[in-house]
């Protein structure tokens, strides 16, 4: 069965990202067509990256490269909950992508942002970001706004519209992860 991650992108005290990142798990979880575990960025410790080669070369040195090289290469695609910081994503989750490239490609991803405007612009970065590690993004996509989906900022109460549109996210990752499928078998057997 596909087997999607849910990448909490904030490691910061009092982040409002694991509540949104558990909401979307819930939701995912009444699909019966995929698998879907949070993956958290505070598991991990990931420091500023420390790898002497690219990533693309896939020689890992560290210990903390190849826990997160093996859970990421576990998973065909990607639900992304960022937040926006300073009109981009977090610095955590960009220098936690850095760490990796054969386990990010041919796999599907989909954004669930949230910010003071909704965290689209965290988002647009992501997708720059992802195209270069050969992610497919979808075009759904949550944006989660500080003002309407929160209450004072912290206090977790999505819109009910917001569900539809997880629903159809979660549709497109699934469809294009299954579709992948023959190009991730083809490098792994290569
Ligand atoms: C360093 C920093 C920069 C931020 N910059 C933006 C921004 O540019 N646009 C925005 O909409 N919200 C911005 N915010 C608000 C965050 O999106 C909001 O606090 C969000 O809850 C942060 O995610 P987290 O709680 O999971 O860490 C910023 C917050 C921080 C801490």
């Amino acid at each position: 069965m596909i087997k999607i991650g849910i990448i909490v992108g904030s490691t910061r005290p009092g982040r409002n990202g694991d509540t949104v990142a558990e909401w979307v798990r819930d939701l995912a979880v009444k699909r019966g067509d995929a698998e879907f575990e949070v993956v958290d960025l505070r598991d991990f410790d990931l420091p500023h990256l420390d790898e002497a080669f690219p990533a693309a070369y896939g020689q890992y040195e560290h210990p903390h490269t190849r826990a997160w090289s093996e859970r990421i290469a576990s998973f065909d695609g990607f639900v992304f909950v960022t937040p926006e910081y300073n009109s981009s994503t977090s610095g955590v989750l960009k220098n936690a992508i850095d760490f990796l490239y054969a386990e990010w490609a041919d796999k599907a991803a989909g954004f669930v942002s949230y910010g003071v405007d909704g965290g689209a612009r965290a988002a647009e970065h992501l997708r720059q970001v992802l195209g270069r590690v050969k992610v497919a993004d979808v075009p759904a996509q949550v944006t989660l706004s500080l003002h309407t989906d929160f209450e004072a900022f912290t206090d977790f109460k999505p819109a009910a519209h917001r569900e539809e549109t997880v629903t159809t996210m979660l549709d497109q990752i699934v469809s294009w992860a299954t579709a992948l499928r023959p190009l991730r078998t083809a490098e792994v057997a290569a």
